[in-house]
């Protein structure tokens, strides 16, 4: 009789936009991955056609996977999943990658332990570039059980992989950052604005903020050249950045916490949003300045 083959552990992707796609491209290559599944379903087929991975549709995803990574929008799409496939979670890991209020991820991580899983939250640090190059930073939360095993998955698409804490831990650190970064890309605008409305040149400008400043940055050498050259092509949408900053109020608004200046740069992204932008990148904020005499 033929010895039985070891289980070989499954791993499904759900969300495949502008980060989930060369996330899931990374762990197909490496041979971590073998489902995908997406709202919109011919991208899921696109994606299985070109990785030789399998595309599912999303709860049939969870019942075939031991591992579900989720890479989606906001709070209501991974909210509406996670709780659509409970019933499959017995025994899995959910590893969720989104941006997502961490007060609701900690919630969900308690309904899918009821449910006989455990789950992770895993939000990243770095662009789609960061992700095509392998090179983002993943922020780690939930229980130790684990830990090992959902490390060595995403280094396969990290530079690193870093473990925070219980779950909820991982968002905190991502609202950190993201606190940081909006608030910093909204002064940019600002500040750039200023220098080419007093007749300094844009290359002049782009020189302090990125090589001169004592505050120049990874992020104003991303952002400084889209701001000279009004390229709005998307690396972190301003519908997104949006979301996070309304994350990072109710999270203050919770904890009884003041935070103006990302509730000031919140307002600045509304407008930029109202303005159009809503799908280009967030230093199209620098438009709203431009309006200004
Ligand atoms: N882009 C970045 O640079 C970046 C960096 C760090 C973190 N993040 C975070 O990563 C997450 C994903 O960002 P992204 O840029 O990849 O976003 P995206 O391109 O807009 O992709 C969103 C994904 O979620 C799916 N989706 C949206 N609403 C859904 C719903 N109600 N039910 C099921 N699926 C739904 C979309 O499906 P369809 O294809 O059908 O629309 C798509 O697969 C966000 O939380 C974002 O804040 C992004």
């Amino acid at each position: 009789m033929r010895p039985s083959s070891p289980h070989v552990m499954k791993v499904g992707l759900v969300g495949l936009g502008v980060m989930g796609w060369p996330i899931a491209a990374n762990l197909a290559s490496a041979g971590k991955l073998s489902y995908v599944a997406n709202r919109t379903q011919s991208k899921a087929r696109e994606f299985a056609t070109t990785f030789k991975v399998e595309a599912l549709e999303m709860r049939e995803l969870a019942a075939e996977s031991d591992v579900v990574i989720t890479m989606l929008s906001d709070d209501s799409a991974v909210r509406d999943f996670v709780r659509s496939v409970l019933a499959y979670l017995k025994g899995k890991i959910l590893v969720d990658m989104s941006t997502i209020s961490p007060s609701l991820s900690i919630q969900l991580a308690e309904e899918v332990r009821g449910a006989g899983g455990v789950m992770y939250d895993a939000p990243v640090v770095g662009t789609s570039i960061f992700a095509q190059q392998r090179k983002l930073v993943v922020l780690l939360g939930g229980p130790e059980e684990k830990r090992e095993l959902v490390e060595d998955l995403l280094k396969h698409t990290a530079s690193a992989v870093v473990y925070f804490g219980g779950n909820g831990s991982g968002l905190y650190s991502k609202l950190v950052n993201n606190l940081m970064v909006g608030t910093y890309v909204a002064a940019l605008a600002e500040a750039f604005n200023l220098g080419v409305k007093a007749g300094l040149s844009k290359e002049q400008v782009e020189r302090i903020l990125t090589q001169l400043s004592s505050v120049r940055s990874p992020t104003s050498e991303l952002k400084a050249p889209k701001l000279r050259t009004e390229d709005y092509s998307t690396q972190f949408a301003t519908k997104h950045m949006r979301k996070d900053l309304e994350i990072v109020q109710g999270e203050a608004q919770r904890l009884g916490l003041f935070v103006p200046m990302s509730s000031l740069a919140l307002q600045l992204y509304r407008l930029a949003e109202a303005s159009g932008m809503a799908e280009r990148d967030f230093s199209s904020i620098y438009e709203i300045y431009k309006k200004s005499k």
